[in-house]
C-alpha cells in the first residue's frame, strides 16, 4: 500500500457541518482497493478527542502557536487518524470554526496554521516510522502547509482539493510573523491577497496539484463569475487542475436497508415514508409532490428565490418540508412562511437521522444553489428515487439528466435543471415538476432511472489514484 495523509478540518462520522466532512471521511475506504493507505490528520476537537479515546502520542511540539501540541494516533468511526490535541486551539465549545455566537473564533487562522504546520512536520519527519508520499489538502484550511513544507525543503507532493471557493482563509497582514509564514512569500505571485495573507491562495499557489469536486465547477472556478477573486491564479493552474465527482456512502445512503429510516427496495415503497414524513413535519393533505430541502441556510442555496417560487408548489397540491439552519434572517424568513401554512414545514436545526427519513419519504429534492461545487443532497435523491429539481451550475449539472423532451422520449432522465436561476424560472421548474409528478408512467419512469443512477465512488476512487499518482511524479 502507498500512504497518503489527509489534512482536513472535519470529517465524518466525527466533525461535520457540511459536505467536505462526507468527503473526507469516504476518502480513505474508496481509495484502499486503488492501493492507497489515506490517514486522516484531524484537529483535537472535543468531539474527535472524546471518540478517539485514550491514544498514544507520536510527536509533540513545545510551542505550537501559543501553547503545546501533540499528535496522537489512533483509530475512530472506521478511520486511521492522527489528531492533533491542542486544547488553547482547539478544546472550545462551539462549531470547528465559529463560538457559541456564531462568530468566527477570532484565532481561526492560528488554528488551522497549527493543523498545516503538524502535517508539514509529520510529511518530514515520519510519525512511527511511516511517512505519507502524498498530502491531500482539503480547502482553506489546510492551505499553508506546502508554504510550510518549503521553507523545510521538503518537496514531498500535495494535492490541495477545492471545496468550496467562498471561504479564503484571510488574515491581516501583521499575522505574517505570527504565522511563522516567510515574508518573502508575501506577494502577490505568493500567498498574499490584496494585502491579507490568504491561506487558500498558498495552496493554490503551491500546491503541487489542484484539484475540485465536479467538471463543471473546475471550469466555472476559472472566470470571475464563479472564481470569487481566484480565477486568475486558478486559470494560471489550469493544467494543475482537474475535477473529480464526489461520491455518497452507499452503505450509509441505501434505501433497502437505511438503519435511520425505513427501508425500501422499488419506489412503490416510498409511500409509507412518504405518510410517516408528511405526519412528522405536520403537512396537510394535497395531490402534488411532496418536495423536501436540507441544506446550511446559506446565500450560496439559493433558498431565498426557493421562498418566493414556492407559491407556484404549493399552489397545485405541493408540499415542502425543510430541515436547515444557518444565516439567522433566512432561518427566520422560512419560519414565518411555514405560519399558518399547511403545505410548508421549516425545521430549523441539524439532524442526521431526519434527514435520511425526508429523502426515504420525499417524492422530489430541490436544489435551487447559485454555484454548486458538487453538492450531495441531489446525490441522496437520486439514490431514493427524490426527484432532483437543480440549478444548472457545478456538480448539480454534472449529476442530473434533465428530463426535456429528448431525454424523456429516450427515457434516462433523472430530474429537472433551472437555468438561469431566477425565481421566475424556478417557480416554472416546479410547475413542470407538478405536471410530471401527475403524470404515473413518465413519474416511475424517472424514479427507477434516478435509483439506478450510479452516485458512489466506483468511477471518482481511480481518479484520486491516477491524482496522487501525477502529484508524486511531478513533485
Ligand atoms: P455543503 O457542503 O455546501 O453544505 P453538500 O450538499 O455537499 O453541501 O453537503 C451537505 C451535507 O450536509 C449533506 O450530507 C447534507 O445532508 C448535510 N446537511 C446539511 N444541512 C443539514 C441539516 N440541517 N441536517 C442534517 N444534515 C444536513
Ligand atoms: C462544499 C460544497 C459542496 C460539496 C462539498 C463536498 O461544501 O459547497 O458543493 O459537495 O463541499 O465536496
Amino acid at each position: 500500500m502507498r500512504a497518503a495523509l489527509a489534512v482536513a478540518s472535519e470529517c465524518a462520522p466525527l466533525v461535520k457541518t457540511g459536505g467536505l466532512a462526507d468527503v473526507v471521511g469516504a476518502l480513505p475506504a474508496a481509495l484502499a482497493p486503488e492501493g492507497w493507505q489515506l490517514r486522516v490528520l484531524l484537529p483535537g476537537y472535543r468531539q474527535v478527542l472524546s471518540a478517539l479515546g485514550p491514544a498514544p502520542a507520536v510527536m509533540a511540539q513545545a510551542d505550537l502557536f501559543g501553547g503545546p501540541g501533540r499528535v496522537l494516533a489512533g483509530q475512530a468511526g472506521g478511520l486511521d487518524l492522527l489528531v492533533l490535541e491542542a486544547p488553547h486551539l482547539f478544546d472550545r465549545a462551539g462549531t470547528p470554526y465559529l463560538d457559541l455566537s456564531g462568530h468566527d473564533w477570532p484565532d481561526n487562522p492560528e488554528r488551522f496554521a497549527a493543523l498545516s504546520w503538524m502535517a508539514a512536520r509529520i510529511a518530514t519527519e515520519g510519525v512511527g516510522g511511516w511517512r505519507p508520499e502524498v498530502l491531500h489538502l482539503h480547502d482553506w484550511q489546510a492551505g499553508l502547509t506546502p508554504v510550510y513544507l518549503r521553507a523545510r525543503g521538503n518537496g514531498v507532493a500535495t494535492v490541495l482539493t477545492i471545496h468550496n471557493i467562498a471561504f479564503h482563509g484571510l488574515a491581516p497582514a501583521d499575522r505574517l510573523w505570527r504565522l511563522r509564514l516567510p515574508p518573502e512569500g508575501f506577494t502577490p505571485e505568493g500567498f498574499e491577497y490584496y494585502g491579507h495573507i490568504s491561506a487558500l491562495k498558498a495552496g493554490l499557489v503551491f500546491s503541487t496539484r489542484l484539484s475540485t469536486v465536479s467538471p463543471t465547477y473546475a471550469r466555472e472556478l476559472m472566470t470571475p463569475e464563479y472564481g470569487m477573486g481566484l480565477d486568475g491564479v486558478i486559470r494560471s493552474r489550469a493544467r494543475d487542475l482537474v475535477g473529480i465527482l464526489n461520491g455518497i456512502d452507499t452503505a450509509v445512503w441505501d434505501p433497502a436497508a437505511d438503519s435511520l429510516a425505513s427501508p425500501y427496495r422499488s419506489p412503490a415503497g416510498k409511500a409509507a415514508n412518504r405518510a410517516r414524513l408528511l405526519a412528522e413535519f405536520g403537512l396537510g393533505p394535497g395531490e402534488g409532490p411532496v418536495c423536501i430541502v436540507v441544506a446550511r441556510l446559506s446565500g450560496q442555496k439559493g433558498l431565498d428565490l426557493l421562498l418566493q417560487a414556492v407559491p407556484a408548489l404549493t399552489d397545485r397540491g405541493g408540499r415542502l418540508a425543510l430541515l436547515g439552519s444557518g444565516d439567522r434572517a433566512l432561518e427566520n424568513a422560512w419560519l414565518r412562511a411555514a405560519e399558518g401554512a399547511d403545505r410548508i414545514a421549516v425545521r430549523i436545526g441539524y439532524d442526521e437521522a431526519l434527514a435520511h427519513r425526508m429523502f426515504a419519504g420525499a417524492d422530489a429534492v430541490l436544489v435551487p444553489s447559485r454555484f454548486e461545487p458538487c453538492g450531495l443532497t441531489q446525490l441522496y435523491g437520486l439514490r431514493y428515487g427524490a426527484i432532483p429539481v437543480v440549478a444548472l451550475t457545478g456538480g448539480l449539472a454534472d449529476t442530473v439528466i434533465a428530463a426535456n423532451d429528448a431525454a424523456l422520449k429516450a427515457g434516462v432522465a433523472t430530474g429537472l435543471q433551472v437555468w438561469p436561476l431566477t425565481v421566475e424560472a424556478l417557480a416554472a421548474a416546479l410547475v413542470r415538476l407538478c405536471e410530471l409528478h401527475a403524470d404515473r408512467h413518465a413519474w416511475a419512469r424517472m424514479q427507477r432511472n434516478a435509483m439506478r443512477h450510479p452516485v458512489g465512488w466506483a468511477a471518482s476512487a481511480p481518479a484520486y489514484a491516477r491524482l496522487y499518482e501525477g502529484a508524486v511524479a511531478a513533485a
